[in-house]
């Protein structure tokens, strides 16, 4: 393993991507790494023949990620839309690390994002020095994509401004780019592709024009169904995460887990599990994501100050800090949930102890 931080998806699991490779012997689009088939076993995991495991990477509908696959060997582009923490980020680099081989080829969308970023720039010391050349153009990783053949991902596409999300629809509707500084154009080559992410509970951002919406086919990720496939997802990520950040290998910690993953999915939906209480829906977030975090920093806390265990003790604080994001309503609504429901479950009595004490 290479000694980063965070290797990249084609990096961490060059090994199934070169078993999937080698039992792949399905057809494969042009330009592409793996067959469709391949990219999907890639995605949500399962055993080759042979007896080879490969892990899943997203957890979620089969033809959800079928869809999405089968949307990029067309000519169509793909849009991943939800809220946040849907694991868009993550399902865009897995695809494109199966398909190219490379997730790096990457544009984020900000309100500052120029169209220099999505098409190409200019190095301004050799532009004055020799005039427009080749040499003097900076490409942009769309660019490169389009020259390679490859997968370019472009992450909060509606935060872009409109004018330079519009720079996407030559490259996507004739696959060509013109540098007209230059007299010429450049042509994609096979297997070049964009997948794009956007965020659909964002607030003040820019719509997508409806020009650019009929380049791309748009898969929804959905919140995990159930409490169990959240639990899955959680622990199985807390893991690699675990090993990453090198933290003391501490018990996986189940129990506590499935609290937060109860507890968030209890305020995000307005309701007890039981359906009997209703309860008031703070403005944070509560995703899949924040459940990870929560979780990973009370492993910390447990490996660092505890006895290496997970305690109530430490996941109620994260709990606390990630559903209180603004301290007059979420506090109010915390409270309300600590009394009408965390209170009555004796089970939880450790729990409700534990967040009483932080108050
Ligand atoms: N269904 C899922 N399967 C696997 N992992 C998931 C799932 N849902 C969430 N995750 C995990 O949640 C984390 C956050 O996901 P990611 O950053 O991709 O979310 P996002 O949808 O891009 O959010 P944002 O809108 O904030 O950008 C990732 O580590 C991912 O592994
Ligand atoms: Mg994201």
């Amino acid at each position: 393993m290479t000694d980063v931080l965070r290797p990249h998806a084609e990096q961490e699991f060059a090994a199934e991507l070169a078993l999937l490779a080698e039992h792949d012997d399905r057809p494969r689009p042009p330009g592409w790494k793996l067959s469709p088939w391949a990219v999907t076993a890639y995605l949500l995991g399962g055993e080759l023949p042979g007896g080879a495991v490969v892990s899943p990477k997203y957890v979620g509908p089969r033809r959800l990620v079928e869809v999405a696959v089968a949307t990029l060997a067309t000519d169509r582009a793909l849009l991943l839309l939800g809220v946040p923490g849907t694991a868009k980020t993550w399902v865009s680099e897995h695809l494109a690390a199966a398909i190219s081989g490379d997730s790096t080829l990457l544009v984020q969308g900000t309100a500052g994002t120029s169209e220099e970023a999505v098409r190409y720039g200019w190095n301004y010391a050799r532009l004055l020095a020799e005039g427009p050349s080749a040499a003097a153009l900076v490409e942009s990783p769309l660019l490169r994509a389009m020259r390679r053949g490859a997968v370019a991902r472009v992450e909060e596409l509606t935060r872009m401004p409109g004018d330079v999300q519009d720079a996407l629809i030559t490259m996507l509707s004739e696959k060509t780019l013109p540098v007209p500084e230059l007299n010429t154009e450049v042509q994609a080559r096979p297997g070049f592709t964009v997948i794009a992410t956007a965020n659909d509970r964002d607030r003040g951002v820019n719509e997508l024009s409806s020009a650019l919406r009929r380049r791309f086919n748009t898969v929804v990720l959905p919140l995990p169904e159930t409490v169990e496939d959240e639990v899955a997802i959680v622990a199985r990520r807390v893991e690699q995460l675990g090993t990453a950040l090198e933290l003391p290998a501490a018990p996986a910690g189940l129990a506590e887990i499935r609290r937060v993953v109860t507890v968030f999915r209890e305020l995000r939906s307005g309701h007890s599990a039981d359906g009997r209480t209703t309860l008031k829906v703070p403005s944070g977030t509560l995703s899949t994501a924040e459940a990870i975090s929560v979780v990973t920093g009370g492993l910390a806390l447990a490996a660092h100050f505890g006895d290496g265990t997970l305690r109530p003790s430490d996941v109620a604080a994260g709990i606390v800090g990630a559903v209180v994001q603004d301290p007059s309503a979420d506090a109010v609504a915390w409270q309300e949930y600590l009394e009408t429901v965390v209170r009555t479950r004796p089970e939880w009595s450790d729990f409700y102890r534990a967040c009483r004490e932080l108050a």
